[in-house]
């Protein structure tokens, strides 16, 4: 972990939307240990992945308002005074996005608008990290698929982020108000949603291979890149610590592309529990399938000095780890 990032957070405000999920809860032990004044701003809202628990350990240490990014009222107030917002909190289902395309359009578009608005007119000196996503990319024309690569969203929630993290850069770059985007490739580790299978996929074959059942792998061939969380949460730090992100977008990675026989395998030997089988490729979920993705992120490297650190092996192991020591946590809500 690189100390010169922590050293610019020991002793500011930091607010953090979607503080109480997954990426949000781990930036805030991150920060806490870096001495900064955290604020968790979360909605709580059923479904999604806030939970208490991701606090448990540090709720001495930091503030947490429960309220939602689309109030204007409230966000106008609570923006005032910090140095840094990492902006995280979304509806992050793609599932749900097209079942439900008007709430993910509120609040992964609008509200993120309504922020920005809060914040010229309200704290024009913050600097704002926005959680964008590799899924913004589609299909891949060519790999590993670089910043430059054409955005074809497949679904509603990739429009409605690629807005969101467009409003980012434009603020940034029409009234100086110093915003960068971290484009996330799927992303895994302790604290993350495993209550259903909505979220994230990984998250559910880690359920899965703890509860000694058989995971269901369609096909299996398709590679993808994974980023375990402490190397995301350094790219968060890394960027809001830097003025050379202003303005700027950029990929995260994994430490190696695997296949998703890899995966699972890989996933199954660290829980020491689960089995899986291939299956065909069910035809409506093949004509969805976006085929093989990995990202590049030699932007953010060279840059930040940013690349992943942790192997596949390792972070599912840590994983499994959490996961089997809290389940209660995590399985259904409290
Ligand atoms: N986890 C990944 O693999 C991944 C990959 C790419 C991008 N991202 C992005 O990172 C961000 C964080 O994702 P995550 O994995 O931590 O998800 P998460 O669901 O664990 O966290 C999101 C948090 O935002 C909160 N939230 C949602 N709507 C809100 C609202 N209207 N007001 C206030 N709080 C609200 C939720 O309650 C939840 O705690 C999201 O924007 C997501 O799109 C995540």
């Amino acid at each position: 972990m690189s100390a010169a990032a922590d050293e610019a957070y020991s002793g500011k405000n930091v607010l953090i939307t979607g503080g109480l999920g997954f990426v949000g809860s781990n930036l805030a032990h991150r920060l806490v240990d870096a001495g900064a004044h955290v604020l968790l701003v979360d909605s709580l809202i059923d479904d999604y992945g806030g939970n208490l628990f991701n606090i448990d350990d540090i709720q001495d240490r930091v503030r947490v308002n429960i309220a939602d990014i689309r109030d204007q009222h409230g966000m106008n107030y609570l923006v005032r005074g910090q140095d840094y917002i990492f902006n995280l909190a979304g509806q992050v289902s793609h599932i749900d996005s097209m079942r439900d395309p008007h709430t993910d359009l509120d609040i992964n578009c609008r509200a993120q608008l309504s922020l920005l608005e809060a914040c010229r007119v309200n704290n024009p000196t913050v600097k704002l990290v926005y959680a964008s996503t590799t899924q913004i990319y589609g299909a891949p024309a060519s790999l590993p698929v670089t910043e430059l690569h054409l955005r074809k969203p497949i679904d509603v929630n990739g429009i409605n982020t690629m807005a969101g993290e467009g409003y980012h850069i434009l603020y940034n770059n029409i009234y100086g108000l110093r915003a960068c985007a971290i484009r996330m490739t799927r992303t895994y580790g302790p604290r993350m949603l495993v209550r259903h299978s909505r979220q994230t996929a990984l998250g559910w074959f880690v359920r899965q291979a703890l509860d000694d059942e058989e995971i269901t792998i369609f096909d299996g061939r398709q590679v993808r890149d994974y980023t375990y969380i402490d190397d995301a949460i350094e790219a968060f730090m890394l960027a809001g610590a830097s003025d050379a992100a202003n303005g700027e977008v950029f990929n995260l990675g994994g430490a190696e592309p695997v296949n998703l026989i890899e995966l699972v395998d890989t996933l199954v030997r660290a829980a020491g529990s689960g089995r899986y089988r291939i299956v065909p490729f069910p035809e409506e979920r093949r004509r969805i399938d976006i085929g093989d993705f990995y990202a590049d992120y030699a932007k953010i490297e060279s840059a930040l000095g940013w690349r992943p650190t942790i192997a596949l092996e390792d972070g599912l192991s840590r994983s499994t780890a959490y996961y089997r020591k809290h389940r209660n946590q995590y399985w259904s809500r409290a």
